[in-house]
């Protein structure tokens, strides 16, 4: 137990290390919040915008949920990059990095990328699964708490990328942010840096508006605060083994999973293996992931097929008419068949049946994508894998949890969600902090 004599010194030390810490920076914040748009039509990528190093460098980076870290490659960074740091190997922070390697990399000066004794890792490209290997370093970031301020983050650590990594990429983009279960994630950062809990709420926007992300703990304004006193909660489970191919380090998991137990349309349960539902503890493969870079949920091919079956049926029970498939969706219709709610289209509901028996209900406005004019298909895909390595059975994607509020509690391990924010008449436009 701690005896008072103990508690006194630590405390006026405290005091007195503050003001140089905690410099020219407002006190206290509680959250912090990020644009997250979408890239419409090309990619469908979702991204938001950072500011990094001692001349604001400001770019757009893709959101990635299962990403370790933070890489881009911007020409205006690197020319303006005087207060870059690389970070050295066997240092605290090359520790809290968990990267593979040291690298020794000699131009005079040193630039980004490229300098001595440099703590290294893998970034990887989640679109074309190309992965860099380069130095870390690190830089003020500036970002802003939910009640306007600025503040920074003083040695937030990223690659300064191969410019391989940024194909694929959505054009207004430079890289990449991640938010998966590292140390040098951003929510990660945010929350050691601040002492503010590790959660990212996360509101992604349809085509045409923009979201919102907010890091740490905050009320929302209404009927956001309403919204979330009714939560579903579900655990936020840990994949063993990293699916991420290349990756070296033992067993990190990087990337959320939840717990689908059953699959459901229009109330009918799909008759699934659920060897594949479920995570194998020694390979990694099957179960649910959750990602950001996937624009449509991917389904491993025989649950695929059998939800097609029965969706299409429920919708022809419904005279809905079907037409020719348009890849790579593999149910379409026939868009003046189908009535409209405030959902979105008045189709058959597909439920994701969780653990505790929570329903993830998805409603026309998340199941179904317009290809051309009259044509309506089911927004899923057929995700089974041509790589190799584990392979996760679902992951969903973006189109399915948009207008949705997704809060992810890293520090208790549990996904809240609500249903369709359209049942509520609002949207992740109006997502906004108290
Ligand atoms: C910041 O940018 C200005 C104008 O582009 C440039 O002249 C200056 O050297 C840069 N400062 C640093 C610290 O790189
Ligand atoms: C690079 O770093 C290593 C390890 O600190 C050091 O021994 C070596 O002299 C450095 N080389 C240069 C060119 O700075
Ligand atoms: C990964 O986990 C397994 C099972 O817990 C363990 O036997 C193995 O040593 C771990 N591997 C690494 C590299 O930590
Ligand atoms: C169910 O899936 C598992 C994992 O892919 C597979 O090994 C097994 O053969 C499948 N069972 C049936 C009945 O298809
Ligand atoms: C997977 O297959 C699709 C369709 O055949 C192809 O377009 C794609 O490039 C393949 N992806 C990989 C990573 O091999």
């Amino acid at each position: 137990m701690a005896t008072p004599s103990l508690l006194i010194p630590l405390f006026s030390l405290f005091l007195l290390i503050y003001p140089f810490s905690f410099a020219q920076q407002p006190p206290n914040p509680k959250a912090f919040v990020f644009p997250v748009r979408k890239d419409d039509g090309a990619t469908n990528q979702y991204y938001t915008t950072v500011t990094i190093g001692s001349n604001a460098t400001t770019f757009s980076a893709v959101i990635d949920l299962g990403g370790k870290m933070m890489y881009f490659n911007s020409l205006d960074y690197f020319n303006a990059a005087s207060t870059y740091r690389p970070i050295l190997c066997g240092t605290r922070q090359c520790r809290i990095a968990n990267g593979v390697g040291c690298i020794f990399c000699f131009l005079s000066p040193p630039v980004p990328g490229c300098t001595n004794n440099t703590c290294s890792d893998y970034a990887l490209n989640p679109f074309t699964g190309t992965q860099g290997y380069a130095g870390l370093g690190q830089d003020t970031l500036h970002v802003y708490s939910t009640r306007g301020d600025r503040y920074r983050v003083d040695g937030f650590p990223f690659q300064f990328s191969d410019p391989v990594l940024r194909e694929g990429l959505a054009a207004p983009t430079a890289g990449l942010i991640g938010l998966g279960r590292t140390k040098i994630a951003l929510q990660a950062q945010l929350a050691s840096a601040f002492k503010i809990r590790e959660k990212i709420a996360l509101c992604m926007p349809s085509s045409g508006s923009v979201g919102s992300m907010i890091i740490g703990e905050t009320d929302y304004a209404m009927p956001f605060r309403a919204i979330a006193s009714s939560l579903y909660t579900t655990p936020l489970v840990k994949n063993p083994v990293s699916t991420d191919m290349n990756e070296v380090i033992g067993n990190l998991t990087v990337e959320y999973f939840i717990g689908v137990k059953s699959i459901k349309v229009g109330n009918r349960a799909l008759n699934l293996n659920k060897t594949l539902l479920s995570i194998n503890r020694e390979t990694g493969a099957g179960g649910t992931g959750i990602r950001t870079v996937r624009a449509y949920t991917r389904l491993h091919r025989s649950i695929y097929d059998a939800l097609i079956r029965e969706f299409v049926n429920s919708a022809t029970a419904k005279n809905i008419r079907r037409v020719a498939s348009v890849a790579p969706f593999g149910a379409c219709f026939d868009s003046s068949s189908i009535g409209s709610s405030a959902t979105g289209l008045n189709v058959p509901e597909i439920d994701f049946v969780l653990q505790n028996d929570v329903y993830w209900r998805f409603y026309g406005a998340n199941s179904m994508v317009r290809v051309s004019d009259g044509v309506m298909c089911l927004a899923f895909v057929d995700g089974t894998p041509n790589l190799t390595g584990p392979t996760t059975s679902i992951v969903v994607g973006g189109y399915q949890m948009e207008n949705h509020l997704l809060e992810f509690d890293v520090a208790s391990s549990k996904l809240r969600f609500s249903s369709s924010l359209l049942l509520r008449g609002t949207s992740c436009s109006q997502f906004r902090a108290a």
